[in-house]
């Protein structure tokens, strides 16, 4: 019996063999798709009546604050987020906050960073990653990315001092981070863990949910985000001292009562915080999108799988690198050239055959932002750039060269979990029919 995956990669070849030699459409010949194909925001379309339902309990009962409200129950809808993303993320704590980038702050006051302290990000992130490290007062040091798109973890040994406090492992569009090397570096250096799981909500790196590896790990719950209630975020982690000061901090630096309880009593003195705390009206979406998270992405999962299946074994595929394929969540298929001109006519190309391909998206090149490059902050004596080390460190293309490298030759068309089998078809079919002509000029 013929075994299924040679079959389909006898099946890619001879079907690439055949789409070369058809004319691509920006030489003139037909399209594959007659409309062009676009991927749309995911959580929102899973909207239903369960949204709807969790809405209207927050409406009927009057009760949009998390911690008090009219009658006697206590209101339940983040409390109830809160224990079942704990729950999928396989952590023993999880808070809600407003966003990502709050959540981010929460992280960075929950490991008391702060002035003097050095974090390691990646130099290809949002920009959350780096005001969150600025705004603690602390120095954000830039590693490079490699292939996978992610911290590449060889850059970040080299980038260790004796004031590293912290690593952001920043899990960027559906990809995990190499965590397998990562965390030895982490512990070898005694510095802290954190997982950047923004763009990255409910994959897994071997069989294990993202967030669930470091210190304390972030998420965002915002409308490009696997699922969503338009703004919004959350904090894990498994200790319970990083969970109370994650709390206060998102919370004038008070712990409420429930949280108390969690935690299992006090440990942390009060401190001021901001107010960073997730509405009822928020929770109650994300109640709902969260018991809809595993299917988003096992839809997601199999329309990449189905494209990566029939490109396995693809004459010179040069794929994204992907640490762990199985908890990827297939966000976006990636492909790379030799340089930038071919990614370039790619691109061109695939745009022709109305299966467009955009390069490295979702994040931004740090470095080269220009307030960066000048060390920016609100007040001119930000603790951050003040220092001997923070005067001296230099931002700049300078500080990234492979990272641009990659990003400069890498291009990929972005999935979406309710894609027919007939629209992820057209894609495998545009990339067999452009890819091979493009790669071997
Ligand atoms: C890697 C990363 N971290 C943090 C955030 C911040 O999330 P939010 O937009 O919810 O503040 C984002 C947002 O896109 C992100 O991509």
């Amino acid at each position: 019996m013929i075994d299924r995956r040679k079959f389909l990669a006898a099946t890619a070849v001879s079907s690439a063999i055949s789409k070369a030699e058809e004319k691509l459409a920006v030489s003139g010949g037909a399209p594959v798709r007659a409309t062009a194909l676009k991927a749309d925001f995911w959580g929102t379309q899973y909207y239903d009546e369960k949204e709807q339902q969790q809405l209207m309990d927050v409406l009927s009962t009057r009760r949009p604050f998390r911690w008090y409200g009219p009658g006697g129950e206590p209101p339940a809808k983040v409390a109830g987020f809160e224990k079942e993303f704990a729950a999928r993320m396989q952590t023993r704590y999880a808070l809600g906050v407003t966003s990502g980038t709050a959540a981010l702050q929460c992280a960075m006051a929950a490991l008391q960073i702060g002035p003097g302290d050095e974090v390691i990000l990646p130099a290809w992130t949002w920009h959350s990653c780096f005001n969150a490290i600025v705004l603690a007062g602390a120095l954000p040091v830039f590693a490079e990315i490699d292939e996978s798109f992610n911290i590449d973890p060889a850059d970040i040994e080299s980038k260790i001092t004796p004031q590293t406090k912290a690593i952001m492992a920043v899990h960027l569009q559906g990809n995990p981070c190499d965590m397998d090397r990562i965390i030895p570096i982490a512990r070898k250096y005694n510095c802290r863990l954190i997982e950047d799981c923004a763009q990255s909500v409910g994959a897994s790196y071997k069989g294990r949910p993202l967030g669930s590896m470091a210190d304390i790990s972030i998420y965002s719950l915002q409308i490009n985000k696997t699922i969503t209630s338009g703004e919004g975020g959350a904090v894990v982690t498994n200790d319970p001292v990083l969970f109370e000061r994650a709390s206060r901090f998102h919370d004038l630096g008070s712990l409420r009562a429930p949280h108390e309880k969690i935690v299992g009593g006090r440990r942390v003195d009060p401190f001021p915080g901001a107010n960073l705390r997730m509405s009822e009206f928020t929770g109650a979406v994300l109640l709902a999108q969260l018991r809809k998270l595993d299917s988003v992405v096992t839809a997601i999962r199999k329309n990449a799988d189905r494209i990566y299946e029939g490109l396995h074994e693809f004459p010179g595929l040069h794929l994204r690198r992907l640490p762990d394929p199985a908890g990827e969540l297939g966000s976006a298929i990636y492909l790379g050239f030799r340089a930038k001109d071919l990614r370039d006519r790619f691109m061109a190309a695939m745009k022709a055959e109305n299966v467009p391909a955009v390069p490295p998206t979702g994040s931004v090149l740090l470095p080269t932002q220009p307030h960066v490059e000048k060390k920016q902050t609100l007040h001119p004596a930000w603790p951050s750039f003040n220092s001997e080390r923070g005067r001296s460190i230099q931002y700049g293309a300078a500080c990234c060269p492979r990272t641009m490298d990659i990003l400069s030759r890498f291009a990929g068309v972005l999935l979406d979990p309710k894609f027919t089998s007939r629209e992820t078809d057209d894609i495998l079919a545009a990339i067999q029919k452009v890819y091979p002509v493009i790669a071997r000029s």
